[in-house]
């Protein structure tokens, strides 16, 4: 066949591709055969082919020739170590508001009585002494008995164990807030945090559940272990746990997980998704910020699961600071043998006293966004004891672009 009567062809295709990707495509664009040079989408030079290979979305790419009626893409090898990024973090479709509560966009009832700035009621009882502290308690509902092998891993740090220096939240203040769980003939048992993400995936912490089945997820709640302080709980059963590829025990790295519930959520004041730092949001700097954790874990280190939502303030960290604390422990090059890097949030407070304990994994730690939305920034991983100063906590870092792709893949995808 002639290149005219090729071309003939290729422009009654062309229509047809326009009509369908509405693409324009530049006269002789698509004339270039298998393995035959041409401009690839960012203009250097590369060669026309089927397939530039899995790290490269397609949809970028140029397109360069037609073969047995399938598209050929101009591709460049040199390009792969630059496109690691080429991960879709686009902003999905959703119809929800994202990231709202009942401090920034809802009016307060005129009765209502704000618990917020209460000490924890833990706070007036004596201090535990050092030894029962340390001791984490052999059967506590609320922690995994394989959270407390993981801080075991780290022999105990020295010091007196601070509280984690929240207070209980304002009820109904973090509609995202989620509680994760086994169900038993006494009811739930809750053994990890986890936080809504859209109308029907809550995101939580891969490590919660190596020896853990999710079967129920809770929103809504303030006090679990009362029936009449006013919030309105909803339970959903866990249709699929769906665990991040690349998390490899005992290593420390990409500790998440998504669960998807049996049914969508009504989105509600007091059951919302919080808003995810997708596109440019995640390229925008958190470090040196006040971002704020929710949870129902242990109130100090060893102590005992709260039952009333706590809400603690902490900075966050450059990562660094996390990479030259931890790698003085004996398990760093186990835990982290390629240090710890941008996939991890490092947070704390400055002078010790506030951070995320046992039972508080898999739950949130949100900042706020210029227009006062609260984006999800880390997830509770881990961390050495709980409140140290030296030793701020970790978390997976919501900004790493492979887990925003992730995550938009998985959870973002109709139906
Ligand atoms: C946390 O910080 C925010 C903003 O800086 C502030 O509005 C809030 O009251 C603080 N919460 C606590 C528990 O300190
Ligand atoms: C804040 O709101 C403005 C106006 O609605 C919008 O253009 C902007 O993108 C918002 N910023 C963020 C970070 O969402």
């Amino acid at each position: 066949m002639g290149r005219a009567c090729v071309e003939l062809a290729l422009l009654g295709l062309c229509f047809a591709a326009v009509a369908e990707a509405s693409s324009i495509y530049f006269p002789g664009q698509l004339n270039h055969a298998e393995h035959e040079s041409c401009r690839t989408h960012l203009s250097t030079d590369g060669t026309c082919e089927r397939t530039c290979g899995p790290s490269f979305n397609i949809r970028e790419l140029s397109k360069c020739g037609i073969k047995d009626s399938a598209f050929l893409y101009c591709c460049d090898p040199n390009l792969v170590r630059t496109t690691d990024r080429v991960v879709d973090i686009s902003p999905p479709f959703t119809t929800f508001q994202c990231g709202k509560n009942s401090r920034n966009s809802f009016f307060f009832p005129p009765f209502y009585d704000p618990p917020a700035g209460f000490l924890r009621p833990e706070a007036d009882l004596p201090p535990h002494d050092v030894l029962t502290a340390a001791i984490p308690p052999s059967h506590t509902p609320g922690i995994p008995e394989e959270a407390i092998a993981e801080y075991e891993d780290f022999t105990s740090p020295p010091g007196i164990y601070a509280a984690v220096g929240g207070i209980v939240a304002e009820k109904n203040a973090w509609p995202w807030m989620a509680l994760v769980g086994k169900s038993t003939t006494q009811g739930p048992n809750w053994f990890c945090g986890g936080v809504l993400i859209n109308e029907q995936w809550v995101l939580s912490a891969y490590h919660c559940f190596i020896h853990h089945f999710a079967e129920v997820v809770r929103l809504g709640e303030h006090d679990y272990n009362d029936e009449y302080e006013g919030a309105s709980p909803k339970d959903f059963d866990v249709l699929e746990t769906v665990l991040y590829p690349d998390y490899k025990h005992p290593q420390a790295y990409h500790d998440i997980a998504l669960l998807k519930l049996a049914s969508k959520v009504t989105i509600e004041d007091y059951i919302r998704p919080v808003c995810l730092p997708w596109g440019r949001a995640s390229d925008s700097v958190v470090t040196n910020n006040i971002a704020t954790l929710t949870g129902w874990g242990d109130t100090e280190y060893g102590g005992f699961p709260s039952p009333i939502l706590q809400e603690v303030n902490v900075t966050v960290f450059d990562v660094g600071q996390c990479d030259s604390s931890y790698s003085s422990l004996p398990h760093y090059s186990v835990t982290w043998p390629q240090g710890i890097g941008e996939e991890t949030l490092c947070a704390g407070d400055p002078n010790g006293g506030r951070d995320a304990c046992q039972g508080d994994s898999g739950g949130p730690l949100v900042s706020q966004d210029e227009n006062g939305s609260y984006v999800l920034a880390g997830i509770v991983s881990r961390g050495y004891g709980c409140g140290h100063k030296d030793y701020p906590g970790l978390y997976a870092n919501m900004r790493h672009p492979a887990y925003l792709a992730w995550i938009k893949k998985t959870a973002f995808t109709s139906p």
